[in-house]
């Protein structure tokens, strides 16, 4: 099939990747001539394991193709995927400019039919909008569908996420385009991963209503790590306990220090914007978010407890990415946190195996913030080690290594990755979230 896909970001890019490695013919329109550039080359301007590598070999067998114009774009493929931006505006809801934009300029270059499929995440009922802007710039009756077909990949394992997902969820509203899906996500299918047909209004629905419960599901777990912490019990044999509930289930309930990236905090936010506008008053959704924004301030409060005074301390940082597996610091904990230790007067060496660079944007190297060369160098003759990513490499850190670089052998775990007991045996002084 010819595609199309609409915006080369992380949902864009790695749709367009996998639809062109399933066997599909795929243009990816990006209006960043920046970007293009970098892709035509083979280069991913995002950090994502093992996207670069199938980026090439589709650029290679001539079924991934770059380009800039949208007219180009709509004449390629009789299905277009719009993954443009969907960022949050000042008061909390979704900024629709973008989806606007592309419906707009797709009716005004169409000559046949379309099938326009969401697949960026928007409020629900946006696909009602999608339709009323084409219908109102196309220049005479050309027929076309619009669809909805939300994406649940994870950032670190996106593509794994769209080959093997859980579940694909097709917004539809006639059976032509339900066969277009289905001929679409043959090869997934096959596999075994389930379909679900739906309408648009709750496919949609279901993006928001996903992130947002697994957003609660997080916040859930870190105000019972409170609990926890308050009790002498253990927050992780806690989460055992009750995720072996499959009811419940094992997943997300990581206590830490609380979730960030580009969409759980952008879309619980816009969920409870939508059920407002819808008149409901979501204050379990309201809740999670203040719990949220809690775990930072309650870190820090945590660090000041144990350093006592932060001033002139030298504190190793290890993580700085919202996440492990992604070089990607929107909304990342870190930011919050390295800026109250910089600002309590602590000297910081900072490392992170991918977002170190992003993070110099928002926090260039000075007198007393440096960035490390790798994890060991980060911690000579420092005070303490403070934890912010769940790097796999650094639950994997050889500890009698660490201890001797560390002055001191205090360890300050946002992420729980250490072992409790092994802590003790090699002689830390070691915090963690909720044990
Ligand atoms: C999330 C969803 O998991 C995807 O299904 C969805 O497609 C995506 O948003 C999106 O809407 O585009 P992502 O933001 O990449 O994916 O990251 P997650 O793995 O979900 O983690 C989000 C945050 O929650 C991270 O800061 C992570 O550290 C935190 N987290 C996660 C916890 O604190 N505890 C957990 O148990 C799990």
């Amino acid at each position: 099939m010819n595609i199309t896909v609409i915006g080369a970001g992380y949902v864009g890019l790695v749709t367009a990747t996998c639809f062109a490695d399933l066997g599909n013919k795929v243009l990816c329109i990006e209006k960043s001539e920046n970007k293009i550039r970098k892709l035509s080359a083979g280069e991913s301007p995002i950090y994502e394991p093992g996207l670069t590598e199938l980026l090439r070999e589709n650029i290679e067998r001539k079924n991934l193709l770059f380009g800039r114009d949208i007219a180009e774009g709509v004449a390629y493929a009789d299905v277009i995927f719009l993954c443009v931006g969907t960022p949050q505006s000042e008061d909390g809801r979704a900024d629709l400019s973008q989806v606007e934009e592309a419906s707009r300029q797709i009716a005004l270059c169409m000559k046949s039919y379309k099938l326009v499929i969401e697949k960026s995440t928007v409020p629900v009922n946006t696909h009602r909008w999608v339709k009323r802007t084409m219908y109102r710039y196309l220049s005479s009756d050309i027929p076309f569908d619009v669809a909805s077909n939300p994406e649940f990949l994870r950032e670190g394992s996106a593509l794994s996420d769209f080959m093997n997902p859980d579940r694909i969820v097709v917004g539809v509203e006639n059976d032509r385009v339900k066969e277009t899906f289905i001929a679409l996500y043959k090869p997934i299918t096959d596999k075994g991963h389930p379909l679900l047909v739906t309408n648009p209004a709750e496919a949609e629905l279901i993006k928001h209503a996903a992130n947002s419960f697994l957003a609660m599901k997080i916040s859930y777990i870190n105000k019972l790590a409170d609990l926890c912490e308050k009790t002498g019990a253990d927050i992780t044999m806690v989460a055992k306990g009750i995720g072996l509930d499959t009811r419940i289930g094992t997943r997300f309930l990581q206590a830490g220090i609380g979730y960030g990236g580009s969409c759980f905090p952008k879309d619980v936010k816009a969920f409870i914007r939508i059920a407002e506008q819808n008149g409901v008053d979501f204050t379990l959704l309201k809740d999670t978010e203040i719990i949220n924004c809690e775990r930072r301030e309650r870190f820090i409060d945590k660090i000041e407890q144990i350093l006592w005074i932060n001033k002139d301390k030298n504190i190793a940082v290890w993580g700085l990415a919202f996440k492990a597996d992604t070089d990607d610091i929107r909304e990342s904990p870190a930011i919050t946190i390295v800026k109250a230790l910089e600002e309590s007067g602590a000297n910081l060496f900072l490392y992170d195996p991918a977002a170190m660079d992003n993070f110099k944007l928002v926090m260039p190297e000075k007198a007393n913030l440096r960035y490390a060369q790798d994890k060991y160098d980060a911690l000579s003759n420092c005070d303490a080690l403070i934890v912010l990513t769940d790097w796999k490499e650094f639950a994997e850190a050889d500890l009698s290594e660490v201890k001797k670089r560390l002055r001191l052998p205090i360890v300050i775990d946002g992420r729980n990755i250490f072992p409790l007991e092994l802590m003790k045996t090699q002689g830390f002084e070691y915090y963690s979230i909720g044990r």
